[in-house]
């Protein structure tokens, strides 16, 4: 029988080590990761990170060219975000039965910098989420099932998200997955039509720029006609900017 005395406090896990990370990782959460990441000497503590530079419990500093996929694009432990955070601490967190200020603030602030129409937002937890909402938005709203999206993508690794992800090695372990999920090569406004012109598409699903393929940047011009096309044979579009999206590249979103 456990008891209180086998559970490891903040302070505890704060003052794990390097070993005793690697070992409960082994026993309770990766062995894999565990083994690889001490394979190549990348199963360091880290005790600070500050921007784009990670401290480990020696002192010494390393740059961290990752940025969690880009999802940290200021970087570690901004302040004006910690203030942010530091700020709102006190304001209740999962309030069900409430209308939240933050998120109306922040449904707000979107509606002002989104392109175009655009000017409901829907918060999630992941990318994935995001991506399975808008599935299931495009189904809703068109009464259509079929989903077009294009090779070498990625939109994520839950079930839905992973039937529109152009990755074999990422699909094959776990089908069959959603029906009526088809690709096309991305650039290629032909095979697109081939595909639409029956008028039984729900949504095309595309990065501007796509990201985890490789950095495939479109031909100018493509994402206008991909949009025209879309709309001539009544097919919702899609636009996943998880990687491009909130000025990564130049302009607030990439569709722009
Ligand atoms: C374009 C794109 N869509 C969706 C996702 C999935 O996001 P998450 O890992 O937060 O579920 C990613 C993740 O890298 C992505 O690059």
């Amino acid at each position: 029988m456990k008891t209180d005395e086998d559970l490891l406090s903040l302070q505890d896990a704060m003052q794990l080590n390097r070993r005793d990370v690697r070992n409960i990782y082994k026993q309770y959460a990766n062995p894999g990761l565990a083994t690889m990441m001490g394979l190549i000497n990348f199963d360091k503590k880290f005790v600070r990170a500050q921007g784009v530079s990670v401290w480990d419990d020696e002192g010494n500093e390393y740059l961290d060219f990752l940025g969690g996929y880009g999802a940290l694009n200021f970087g570690h432990n901004h302040p004006q975000i910690i203030d942010a955070v530091q700020q709102a601490g006190e304001l209740p967190n999962l309030l069900q039965a409430s209308l939240g200020t933050l998120y109306a603030a922040l449904a707000h602030n979107l509606s002002q910098i989104t392109p175009g129409e655009l000017c409901r937002s829907f918060f999630g937890n992941s990318g994935a989420e995001a991506v399975e909402g808008a599935l299931k938005l495009a189904r809703a709203a068109s009464q259509k099932s079929k989903i077009i999206y294009c090779e070498g993508s990625f939109h994520g690794k839950t079930l839905g998200a992973l039937s529109v992800t152009g990755k074999s090695k990422y699909q094959v372990p776990f089908k069959p997955l959603l029906p009526g999920c088809e690709a096309v090569p991305f650039g290629d406004l032909n095979a697109l039509e081939a595909k639409l012109k029956n008028r039984d598409v729900a949504a095309f699903i595309i990065e501007p720029i796509q990201g985890e393929g490789g950095v495939h940047i479109p031909e100018q011009g493509y994402l206008r006609q991909v949009r025209d096309l879309c709309a001539q044979y009544e097919t919702l579009l899609i636009f996943d900017e998880i990687q491009t999206g909130f000025a990564r590249t130049g302009t607030i979103f990439a569709c722009q």
